[in-house]
């Protein structure tokens, strides 16, 4: 997918209360998994609420592109399904433009072929490490040619026989441990995967799903041990993606920070391994209720609705990191209306998202007057109390979420805030701006003049 050539600035800006009801677009983690795993199932699988973004096209792409027949019925995406072992290979680059998860987990896929894959990505992907999947790989015998430092563009070849790996995940990722567990897939024997720290489960509980044998112990000390029998025959599944938690973030965290709003957001997954950021917002004293919790195909749903109210600083430890991994930057943005300080510990990995998420929060946050200091691996905002000044522009560096939530803070702020380029929304939550508008939000696709701090 392309954007136009050039850069689209969009401002928000201060307004009338938030109200109504924000229906968030399908969760981007299970829409890859179930394009994958639907891609090697025997059989039809039917999804329904995939999350029709950018990043997740790219891995329609890709699966058509390794021989797959995906469309589109109605609301329900179709896919026929090459059995397990089955992916062909590709006869062009796979381009995965800035989806991180994309591009990894389909390098576990197809690492174990003998056959040679190559990824590609934009800018912002090209810069990201890829040695923490390629290291597994290598272990099981995959050749890889890979630009210095092991970023993209690079090409995969398995080996013709697969060697399965014991492997300990030395960074809390859930796309490393997915990527070591979808390489396991064509492989003889068990592969497993150790996991200090729990980290997202979207990848074990689908493999369940689709009648994997996998196995899933948990240490004394929390570790888990997950372990796959290989070359399972994986049956064609009726999937319902839920509501994305990180994408309700951004309605969630606005609700709360716009005076006077009422928000409420349905049908959000509530894996306890993905809402760190609700369980810190409702320790800063947030008005948040859930309602009608739920089960969605073996996953816990339930209906989120906030009241706008003052939120108060606390200190978000660093292991809960894990469990609200792409929710920093729009917890900087309720910190900064908070009263206090608010600490977030434990966030190194935030260094390797889209962007250096630390430098581009800390940058977007100076912009817009926001006290604030930052570490090597941590963040503290000092809050204004219901009042920000806002006026800066935000430097995006190719990452939605950092475009999101500083579009969140000029909602509040006293004045609009502009963030440089729009057009990356798209990777996640294409209609983000027409439900915001649909609240009530206000934006202007002209950059805003006033007398702010600008970065
Ligand atoms: C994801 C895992 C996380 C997260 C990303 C989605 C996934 O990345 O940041 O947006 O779907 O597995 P890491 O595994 O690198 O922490």
């Amino acid at each position: 997918m392309s954007h136009p050539d050039t850069p689209s600035p969009i401002a928000s800006l201060p307004g009338a209360p938030l109200t109504g009801t924000a229906r968030v677009p399908g969760d981007k983690s299970i829409s890859h998994r179930a394009l994958m795993l639907g891609a090697l199932a025997t059989g039809r699988s039917t999804i329904r609420g995939l999350l029709e973004s950018e990043d997740v096209l790219n891995t329609a792409g890709a699966m058509r592109a390794m021989g797959a027949t995906l469309s589109k019925q109605g609301e329900a995406w179709i896919v026929d399904g090459l059995g397990n072992g089955g992916l062909m290979e590709p006869e062009q680059a796979l381009d995965f433009g800035n989806a991180g998860t994309g591009a990894r987990l389909a390098m576990g896929l197809v690492g174990s072929y003998d056959f040679a894959a190559t990824f590609i990505g934009d800018a912002s992907l090209s810069s990201r490490p890829m040695g923490r999947i390629l290291a597994p790989l290598r272990r099981m015998g995959t050749r890889v040619i890979a630009r210095s430092g092991d970023r993209l563009p690079l090409t995969l070849h398995g080996p013709d026989a697969p060697i399965p790996i014991s492997y300990r995940v030395p960074v809390p990722s859930a796309q490393v441990k997915s990527a070591v567990l979808l390489a396991g897939l064509n492989t003889p024997g068990t592969t497993e995967v150790i996991e200090p720290v729990m980290t997202r489960d979207h990848t074990e509980r689908m493999l369940a799903g689709f009648g994997a044998e996998i196995e899933i112990v948990t240490g004394p000390d929390g570790a888990r041990t997950i372990r796959l029998a290989g070359e399972p025959e994986l049956k064609a599944c009726d999937l319902t993606v839920p509501a994305d938690p990180s994408s309700a973030a951004f309605a969630i965290v606005a609700g709360l920070v716009v005076p006077g709003s009422e928000v409420t957001v349905p049908g959000i997954l509530l894996n306890p391994a993905r809402i760190g950021l609700i369980d810190t917002l409702i320790e800063m004293g947030a008005d948040l209720e859930i309602a009608d919790r739920r089960d969605s195909g073996g996953e816990e749903i339930g209906d989120v609705r906030v009241r706008a109210c003052e939120l108060k600083g606390v200190t978000v430890p660093a292991d809960r990191a894990p469990s609200m991994i792409d929710e920093y930057p729009v917890l900087a943005v309720a910190a900064a209306f908070a009263g206090g300080t608010t600490r977030m510990e434990g966030l190194g990995e935030l260094r390797v998202k889209e962007s250096d998420r630390l430098a581009a929060v800390a940058a977007g946050l100076a912009a817009n007057g926001v006290e604030h200091r930052t570490g090597e691996d941590w963040l503290e905002v000092t809050g204004g109390r219901g009042r920000v000044a806002g006026g800066g522009r935000v430097v995006t560096h190719l990452d939605h979420r950092i475009a999101m939530s500083f579009l969140v803070l000029g909602l509040a702020a006293d004045a609009p805030v502009t963030v440089d380029d729009g057009r990356v929304i798209a990777t996640s939550f294409p209609r983000f701006i027409p439900l915001m508008e649909e609240l009530g939000a206000n934006f202007s696709s002209e950059p805003a003049v006033t007398g702010g701090a600008a970065s």
